[in-house]
This record gives C-alpha cells, structure tokens and sequence, in this order.
C-alpha cells in the first residue's frame, strides 16, 4: 500500500507528547512490513536536520490558500533502515519559530499553521509522484485533510481512490477557529456555514469534526477511548458526531518501538538490566539518586520505594489530585518521589514547594528531557499516572517493560494496558484506582506500598510486567486491516 501520512509530531524530530512516538513508530513498521509511506511534516524550527540527513531540495510546492497561493521549499530525508520517505515543508511564517505548538494557549495562528499543512501534504504527494492508497491524518492538525481529499482532491486522478483515516489522539484538542478567519483560506462558501452543517459547531468552525465527518474510517488510540468519547463526560462536545459515525470508529490500542525502550539495550541509562538481571535497576536507582538528586551515599544505600513520574503537567494527567494527596503520601508513607514534566506554572509551582520542603524525598526537573525520561522510568519502582482522562497512554507501557509498576487511574488506554495485581493467584502486573478523587488515589498507592520488596509478590509483579508485549507491530497490522476496510468503502462508493 501507498500511505501518506501527515502530522504535527514526529520523534525524535519534533516531540511534544505520544503522539510524536505513535507516528515515528506506525510508519517504522508499515514500512518494514513492505508499505511505501510518505511522511509530510512542518519544518520547525527545532529540527535538527542533521538527523535522517534531510538535504534541502530545489522543489517548492505552490499551496492554493483562498484566492492565492503560499510556498513550501520541500526538504528530504529518510528514516534510518527503512524506506520511509519524510519531507519537512520549510515556510518561515508559519514554522520557523521557537516552539511547536507555542505554550500552553498555543499559537493565535495554530488554525492557519495547521490548515497549511493538511492542504500542504496534498501537494507534496502530487509534485513526488506519490499516489496514495490511504491519507492518514492525526488529531485536529492534519483532520482538514479528510475534507479536502473528499472536496477537492478526489476530483485528481491522483487521489480518485484514495481514502481518508483519521487517528484521534485526544479529543480535548478540536482546532475551534473562527469561521471568519478559516472559511475564506478553505474557499468554502459562507451559505455551507449554517447550524448542523458539517462546517459549524456553536458559531465557531472545529477542524476535528470535520475530520471526522469526512474520513472513510477513524480510528483512536485505545478500546475504552473509543467508547468513551461517545459519552458526554468524556466526548468533548463531539460525542454526537462520533455517534453518527459509530460504525466507523474503532479503538487501535497504541504500541510501543522495543527498539527505543528496551533496558536491555537503552543508550540512556547507565546500568542495562533484564528479568535475568534485576539487580542492575537497583543500580540505575542508586545511580539517579546520586547524580541527579544528589543523595548522599547513606541515603542512596537505604531501602525506600521510589515512585516515578515522566508527564506533562496539564489537567489531564490528573496533577488536581496530587495536590490533594502528594504531601501526605510522602510523609505518611517516607516514599521518595521523582517528577520530570512541563505544563502549567501553577503545577510547576506547587511541585517546586514539594521538592524544596522534602529536599531528601521529592526530586523534580522541569522541561522535556529524553534522557532523563528513560532515565527515571528505568530507576523508579513504581510509575504514577493519575490521569482524570488518558486516550492510551505510553509512559506507563514503557515502565511494564522496565519492570517499574505502574498505579493507574482505570481510565481509556491505562485500564486496557494496566492490569490489577491479584496476590492470590499471582496474576496482574499494576494497581489500578477508579474514582477521580485524592482517597482513591491515596488508597492505591497504600496498596501497591505493601507489595515493595515483599517475596515472592514483588518477584512476580515485576516479571509479569517485563513480559508483557504491546509492540508497535500488532498495532501496525490492525490499522492496516483498518485500511483495508477504508478502501473497500471508497471502492463501493465509486461503482
Ligand atoms: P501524552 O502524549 O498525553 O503526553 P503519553 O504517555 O502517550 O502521554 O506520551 C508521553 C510521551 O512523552 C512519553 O514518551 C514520555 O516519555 C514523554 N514525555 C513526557 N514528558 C516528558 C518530558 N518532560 N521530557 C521528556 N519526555 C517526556
Ligand atoms: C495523546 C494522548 C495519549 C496518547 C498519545 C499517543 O497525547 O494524551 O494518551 O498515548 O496521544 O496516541
């Protein structure tokens, strides 16, 4: 299959969240499976185009926008050991700027940034000679793709049989602009801007819905996400129209690149370790408390549980409750606590307060830092994610494979990736909680507490979780059945 992808994150080129991993690792291995993927992507001013050796070429695609036209020069590079193809679209105005998405509010021209890129990528597979089977968009960034190939380009030969998927990675990012701004840049005529059409939503335009409208299939990033955002309390607004196309929404639970995350073989941790080999985490502890928190060596040699966290700070990871329990938990319990993340002030704050009040016990770092990332994950014991809502979630399955024990929030992705530890039968490799609330919380972390370093409990939460398997392979494979089902849609629509 030809697949052309396009999206607002890619790793290591420019990362944000999971979604930049999930894409990196999708087309990695459709591509070994025998598919030629194309990947469109923003040439930020991040990227460091040393990697994948990306060459400036002398192609400059020509954009219509409106009633004019805006240029990309098209650089080329390819992901290492594979045929993956990836062009990075260089307009200073929209893309050469410091961040990605541009701070917690983001960009005031994220809609016109992004806009660009889903009618951009179009235009790429055109002047490369690149005929799609599949356009695959991801989140509200590149939905737009789904109309313009339904609208406009499946009147070129090119995209005739071409069929739109759309992977929703978090509902709560819909690309709301003002029809004012957006509907002159797409053409699209004031009279299809009324209520209930496609192109409105409350007044406003929501590039993710009509992604969703417009795409053969969606897919999101896990089964209980996928029910769950057709619920009002986790919908977003959009649980309607996902509803309307029910029968075309599936949950593709994420996968993770064992090449990137494996303990065994990660160039960021100093000590490698294995099942075989657990003592050398031990190691990786006591060296991140050296080094990074900088314990003393008494302190370092004594026995205490390290929960780990590697987040944004943002109201989705749950940051609320941990106001609420945090302080407690460390002092009732003397745990030791290591947070790296970056979000909101008020968050950074009040884990600032945290690390300065219990300076032997709560280590923080803010900023994004991969090497500290695997760092922690590899060191910590246990992993926290509280998450009030998680579409899938890859923090806590890299820390299975680590055989760091995540406690969870039941929610999207961590309740189909998370099991609960059974004593009993010695099945289960995490702690789950359900209710969003600090007791909850508090309770789960009280009860995984109880199984550190208790033999044989401790033995086997740990070797169930280094053994469990969420490979980005199986996931590949399940969205190019997804693919599959997307073209017999657009076939029976042509005949
Ligand atoms: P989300 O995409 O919602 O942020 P995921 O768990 O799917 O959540 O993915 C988060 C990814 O971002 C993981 O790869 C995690 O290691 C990484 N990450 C999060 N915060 C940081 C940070 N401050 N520095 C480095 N990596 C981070
Ligand atoms: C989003 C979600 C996260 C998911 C990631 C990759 O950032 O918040 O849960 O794992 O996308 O799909």
């Amino acid at each position: 299959m030809n697949i052309l992808v396009a999206a607002a994150e890619f790793a290591p080129l420019a990362k944000v969240g999971g979604l930049a991993d999930v894409v990196a690792a999708l087309v990695r291995q459709w591509s070994a499976l025998g598919h030629r993927v194309l990947v469109v992507l923003p040439k930020y001013r991040a990227i460091d185009v040393g990697t994948y050796g990306f060459q400036p070429t002398d192609l400059v695609v020509a954009v219509p926008i409106g009633w004019w036209t805006e240029y990309a020069r098209l650089w080329l590079g390819t992901l290492p050991q594979s045929g993956v193809r990836i062009c990075l679209l260089e307009n200073a105005d929209y893309y050469d700027r410091e961040g990605i998405y541009g701070g917690p509010e983001g960009y005031a021209d994220n809609d016109r940034r992004y806009l660009f890129l889903s009618r951009a990528l179009f235009e790429v597979a055109h002047l490369l000679g690149f005929s799609p089977d599949i356009v695959h968009g991801h989140d509200y960034h590149t939905a737009l793709a789904m109309p313009l190939l339904k609208l406009i380009y499946r009147w070129q030969p090119r995209f005739y049989k071409t069929a739109g998927v759309l992977t929703i990675h978090n509902i709560a990012f819909q690309g709301i602009t003002s029809p004012e701004r957006v509907l002159p840049l797409l053409g699209v005529p004031w009279d299809e801007f009324y209520p209930g059409s496609p192109w409105e939503f409350h007044g406003a335009v929501n590039f993710l819905k009509l992604g969703i409208l417009y795409a053969d299939k969606i897919a999101t990033v896990s089964p209980s996400y996928a029910w769950e955002i057709r619920t009002t309390s986790l919908g977003e607004g959009l649980q309607g129209v996902l509803n309307l196309r029910g029968a075309d929404l599936v949950g593709i639970l994420n996968g993770v690149d064992y090449s990137e995350w494996n303990p065994e073989r990660d160039r960021y941790i100093p000590v490698p370790y294995s099942v075989q080999f657990l003592a050398g985490k031990q190691l990786n502890k006591r060296r991140l408390l050296s080094e990074w928190a900088g314990l003393g060596e008494m302190e370092v040699q004594r026995d205490v549980p390290l929960i780990g966290m590697v987040s944004r700070l943002t109201e989705q990871k749950g940051i609320d409750l941990l106001y609420h329990a945090l302080e407690g938990i460390v002092t009732q319990f003397g745990v030791r606590f290591a947070l790296l993340g970056s979000g909101a002030n008020r968050y950074e704050d009040f884990f600032r307060y945290l690390a300065s009040r219990y300076s032997q016990q709560v280590f923080v770092q803010f900023g994004y830092n991969e090497a500290l990332a695997h760092k922690i994950i590899a060191a910590s014991d246990y992993l926290l994610m509280p998450s009030r809502y998680e579409p899938c979630g890859l923090t806590q399955m890299y820390a299975l494979r680590y055989g760091t024990i995540p406690i969870v929030r039941a929610v999207g992705g961590l309740r189909d990736t998370v099991r609960q530890y059974d004593p009993t039968t010695g099945e289960g490799w995490g702690f789950l909680f359900e209710a969003y609330t600090p007791e909850a919380l508090w309770g789960a972390v009280e009860y995984a507490l109880s199984f550190y370093a208790v033999v044989p409990h401790w033995e086997r939460l740990r070797r169930n979780a280094m053994s469990c398997d969420f490979s980005a392979r199986r996931s590949a494979e399940q969205y190019l059945q997804l693919f599959e089902w997307a073209l017999e849609k657009v076939r029976a629509e042509r005949t």
